[in-house]
C-alpha cells in the first residue's frame, strides 16, 4: 500500500533568518554601548573549493550582523608547526572570541592535534575534546557543534516532537553524527546510530520517527528508507552532475515524510546561524570570566 502524504518543508533559511535577526539586535546593542565587538576568526588551509564557499558565507554573515570577522588563508603545504603557531597566537589575542579551523584539513596535518590546540573557551565549533566531553555529560557550558545544534533549533522551531521518539542518525562523524545523537538523546529521544558497516540500513531507518542523514552519499535515502510521516533531516551537501544534492533523494522522499529539510536551504543556513550564536555566547562568557 502506498501512503501519500505531503511533507512540510523545514525551512532552514527562514528559521536561520529569525535566529540571525535576534543576534543582530544584540550586536546593535553591543555597538551602541561602546563595548568590545565580538570577533570570529576563520582559518582556512588549502584551496578546497567547497571550503572556500563555506568560509566565505561564514565571514559574510558575521559582517552582516555586525560582528568582526577575519579570514586567515594559508597554502595547502602549511606545516603542522606553522598552523599550531597561528592557533596559539589567536588563543592569546584578547580581541578574538571565536576560532574556527575549517575542515577538512590537508592530509598531512593532524586534525585532532589542531582542534585540541584551540582554546576550548574560543572553540566556536564545539569540536575540542573538552567541549565534546561537556556535551556528553549534558553540561550547559558545552559549546555545541554548529550543525547538529542548528538541526535541533530547526526541529524545535517547527515543534517536531523529540521526547520518546526514535531518532536514527546515519553517520558517526565527530562533527555531525556523534554530537547529533547526543543532542537528540538530551531531548529524550531514543537514539540509534547507523553507519557504513550497518547491514540493511533501510531496515533500521524505516523505524525512525526522526531520520538524520549525514553520510555524504548523494541521494542515499530514498522512499524505502522512510516510515510514512517521519521527519527527515538532510545534512549532506554533495555535488552531483554539477548540482548540489543532499544525502536524501528529495523527490523520492518528499511524498513519504511528514517533515523534510531541502538542500540547499535546510541545514546549511542553520549551521551558519548557530556559528554566529556560538560566537556571541563565547564572547559574553569571556566578559564574565
Ligand atoms: N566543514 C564543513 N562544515 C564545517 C563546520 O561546521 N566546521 C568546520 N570547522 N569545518 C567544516
Amino acid at each position: 500500500m502506498t501512503q501519500s502524504t505531503t511533507s512540510q518543508i523545514l525551512d532552514g533559511k527562514q528559521v536561520s533568518q529569525q535566529v540571525v535577526e535576534g543576534l543582530s539586535q544584540e550586536l546593535q546593542a553591543i555597538h551602541a554601548s561602546g563595548a568590545v565587538i565580538p570577533k570570529l576568526v576563520v582559518v582556512l588551509v588549502g584551496d578546497d573549493p567547497a571550503s572556500q564557499v563555506y568560509v566565505g558565507k561564514k565571514a559574510k554573515m558575521a559582517q552582516k550582523i555586525g560582528m568582526l570577522s577575519e579570514l586567515l588563508t594559508f597554502p595547502a603545504d602549511l606545516s603542522q608547526g606553522e598552523l599550531l603557531a597561528v592557533i596559539h597566537r589567536l588563543n592569546t589575542d584578547a580581541s578574538v572570541h571565536g576560532i574556527l579551523v575549517q575542515l577538512p584539513l590537508p592530509k598531512h596535518l593532524d586534525t585532532l592535534a589542531v582542534i585540541t590546540a584551540v582554546d576550548p573557551k574560543k572553540d566556536v565549533d564545539g569540536l575540542h575534546p573538552l567541549n565534546l566531553g561537556l556535551l556528553l555529560t549534558g553540561d550547559p557550558l558545552a559549546c555545541k557543534p554548529c550543525t547538529p545544534a542548528g538541526v535541533i533549533t530547526l526541529l524545535k522551531a517547527y515543534d517536531v516532537p523529540l521526547a520518546g521518539k526514535h531518532a536514527v542518525v546515519l553517520g558517526r562523524s565527530n562533527i555531525v553524527g556523534k554530537p547529533m545523537g547526543l543532542l537528540l538523546l538530551q531531548e529524550n529521544a531514543t537514539v540509534s546510530y547507523c553507519h557504513s558497516k550497518t547491514p540493511d540500513l533501510a531496515a533500521f531507518t524505516r523505524q525512525a520517527d526522526i531520520l538524520v542523514a549525514a553520510v555524504g552519499v548523494p541521494k542515499l535515502v530514498t522512499a524505502e528508507f522512510v516510515k510514512p510521516g517521519a521527519t527527515v533531516v538532510d545534512v549532506g551537501i554533495n555535488r552531483l552532475d554539477g548540482k548540489l544534492v543532499g544525502d536524501v533523494d528529495f523527490e523520492s522522499v518528499v511524498e513519504q515524510a511528514g517533515y523534510i529539510t531541502p538542500v540547499p536551504g535546510g541545514v546549511g543556513p542553520m549551521t551558519i546561524a548557530t556559528l554566529m550564536a556560538n560566537t556571541l555566547a563565547l564572547y559574553k562568557r569571556s566578559l564574565r570570566a
